[in-house]
């Protein structure tokens, strides 16, 4: 493991400043230009979007809504020219048509139409999108033959794994328990060393609807929060009815491998690696050979997990790592307070993991993985987002973005704050890059917040200027040179710290370790999602999701309005009258030429 150069900046951007307007921003010398779109064609026979005449069919054919994870996988080796695998995690019905009030409360669905909630279906999902640099320029190919949309309405896929073919899974449209339509709320993600996505299922429980009276799992529903009514789907959709299809919501929480070569191939969903509100899945290679998943538990309280295959890694044919991901060991993270980390195995019949306490098969320990992570004694954490980890030094980055609801009581060495608003980034440390142990240390990189409020509480490395330090870590990536970027996500929250989301450069060692340094900035009311490095650090692809959504009603001059399709905060990116504001990737380069930062 190489050591770094102490006392030098890695990072030679200029930083930008802390602040919010209308438009996004990014470090001097750099470009940051719009790549796609919301309702962009994906198809040489596709309409644009034309967002008051739009249909379902069209959006099938369009790329999505709420942009997330973004993988970038090389088709010919030319590190400009692939494919992009694009989640679509959500949709905000006041922004995407017309007519409707406002941000709808959960449970409020007036004025949702069959039309509308079959257009949101067909928003979710994924896009697979071919994307050459030609002449200095990034674009997208409309008329790749790789271009794909992958919708929870039309997209059929395989489940895999222990928990194939399980009672728990069979449904009255599928007696087999082993064929699903569709994947939701896709949020990050990661990419495997043979060019396969994996995508993961987060906030599941928005989607169903329905009466838990009588469920036969009514403490499974409890612990995943279904149904918690936040979409209309429900109303014209009897599966995602809990009194009508009981087991429907047991399909989803899962990770879904994609390969993005072949726009035939059938998505799997991988049970091995369990059931949860999936966020990340950040592959690493360990020095025997196997791969290991690091996957985080967004919510409040929730765990972080690893997947150790069974397996090692087949480099030289890619296609014999087909099955890789259905054999291996899940584990979940115990942060103690000497520094160690315990990893617990989610295997059937060893400690708690038995029929008498509930479950009754490896199949089961997997579709109820959050209840066998509480009875096996897990560390609940304050909300475990994206997690990446670092090739080279065998370093694991957290990303835990907040969690408000944790007491003076609650309080641990690894989660040390109570009313934790600002989040904090911990490190996982393996002995030697190896990821299979069952035995690491942790350490914290940051407490986030403004380090010059003694009541936030924050911890950053002195070097850190006033727009250096951030709120809220969500997404992360590590480039080619094994650098950290953080990407955010406050909702409303910029409102109180002075800044929107962004991008922020994070120094992970030597004297500056714990620095930051801000790269990008979104528009109004946008999270930052992706971030996804070329393979040779010549392109940032960023995903700005939601443009004129989160708190807008505090901005200057909304005189509290939230906005609306009518009345958005921002039309970024068009700023077309008429024109709603659109979810979009960001290409970002260096003028010139040259790796990013
Ligand atoms: Fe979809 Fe946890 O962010
Ligand atoms: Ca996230
Ligand atoms: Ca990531
Ligand atoms: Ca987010």
């Amino acid at each position: 493991i190489a050591a770094e150069s102490g006392s030098l900046d890695r990072f030679a951007f200029d930083e930008i400043v802390h602040g919010v307007d209308t438009t996004h921003h990014v470090a001097e010398g750099h470009d940051a230009e719009v790549l796609i779109r919301w309702g962009d064609p994906l198809f040489a026979d596709a309409p644009e979007l034309d967002p008051l005449n739009q249909s379902a069919d069209a959006q099938e054919r369009q790329f999505g809504y709420n942009n997330d994870y973004v993988g970038f996988v090389p088709l010919d080796g030319n590190p400009d020219h692939g494919l992009l695998v694009v989640n679509h995690e959500y949709t905000n019905e006041e922004l995407m048509f017309p007519g409707l009030p406002g941000p709808l409360d959960e449970h409020d669905f007036t004025g949702l139409t069959r039309e509308m909630v079959e257009i949101e279906q067909a928003a979710h999902g994924l896009s697979v999108v071919e994307v050459q640099r030609r002449g200095g320029k990034w674009q997208y190919l409309k008329d790749s033959r790789y271009n794909r949309r992958i919708t929870p309405r039309s997209t059929e896929m395989a489940i895999s794994g222990p928990a194939a073919g399980d009672a728990l899974l069979k449904t009255s449209a599928d007696p087999s328990g082993k064929k699903v339509i569709g994947t939701l709320n896709n949020c990050a993600g990661g990419t495997t060393p043979w060019g396969t996505v994996l995508s993961c299922e987060e906030n599941i429980h928005y989607y169903f609807m329905g009466d838990p009276a009588g469920h036969p799992n009514a403490a499974l529903l409890e612990r995943y929060g279904i149904p918690a009514m936040g979409y209309a789907w429900g109303r014209y959709d009897d599966r995602f009815d809990i009194a009508k299809e009981p087991f429907e919501s047991n399909r989803f929480g899962w990770v879904v491998e994609i390969d993005p070569r072949d726009p035939t191939s059938m998505p799997i969903k991988r049970t091995a690696l369990g059931r949860f509100k999936h966020e990340a899945a950040a592959n690493v290679v360990s020095g025997d050979g196997r791969l290991v998943v690091y996957m985080g538990d967004d919510q409040r309280f929730d765990y972080l997990y690893k997947f150790v295959t069974r397996d090692p890694v087949d480099t030289a044919s890619p296609a014999n790592n087909r099955d890789l991901l259905d054999h291996g060991t899940l584990y979940v993270a115990r942060f103690n307070a000497d520094g160690g980390v315990t990893w617990l195995p989610l295997v059937h019949g060893q400690g708690p993991l038995t029929a008498e306490n509930g479950f009754a098969s490896q199949a089961e320990v997997l579709i109820k993985a959050r209840l066998a992570g509480d009875a096996l004694g897990a560390t609940p954490m304050d909300r475990p987002e994206d997690v990446e980890a670092n090739p080279e030094t065998g370093r694991v980055y957290v990303m835990l973005t907040n969690n408000t609801e944790r007491t003076a009581g609650q309080v641990d060495a690894a989660n040390p704050r109570a009313d934790n608003t600002f989040g904090h980034i911990v490190e996982v440390v393996t002995e030697g890059g190896d990821h299979t142990a069952s035995r690491d240390r942790w350490e914290i990189l940051v407490k986030c917040g403004d380090p010059s409020r003694a009541e936030v509480g924050a911890l950053w490395n002195p070097a850190t200027s006033e727009n250096g330090w951030f709120a809220a870590p969500d997404n992360c990536a590590i480039d080619h040179r094994g650098r950290l970027w953080v990407a955010t996500d406050q909702g409303s929250n910029w409102a109180t710290t002075g800044t929107a989301d962004g991008v922020w450069a994070l120094e992970t060692q030597g004297e500056r370790r714990g620095t930051g340094k801000m790269f990008f900035r979104v528009p109004l009311g946008a999270e930052m999602c992706g971030p996804c490095f070329s393979p040779d650090d010549g392109a940032l692809f960023v995903a700005v999701q939601h443009p004129a959504a989160d708190g807008t009603e505090a901005y200057a001059g909304r005189k509290g309005r939230p906005s609306t399709f009518e009345d958005p905060a921002t039309r970024w990116p068009d700023f077309q009258d008429g024109m709603p504001p659109r979810p979009s990737l960001v290409v970002i380069t260096r003028r010139g030429g040259g790796a990013i930062g």
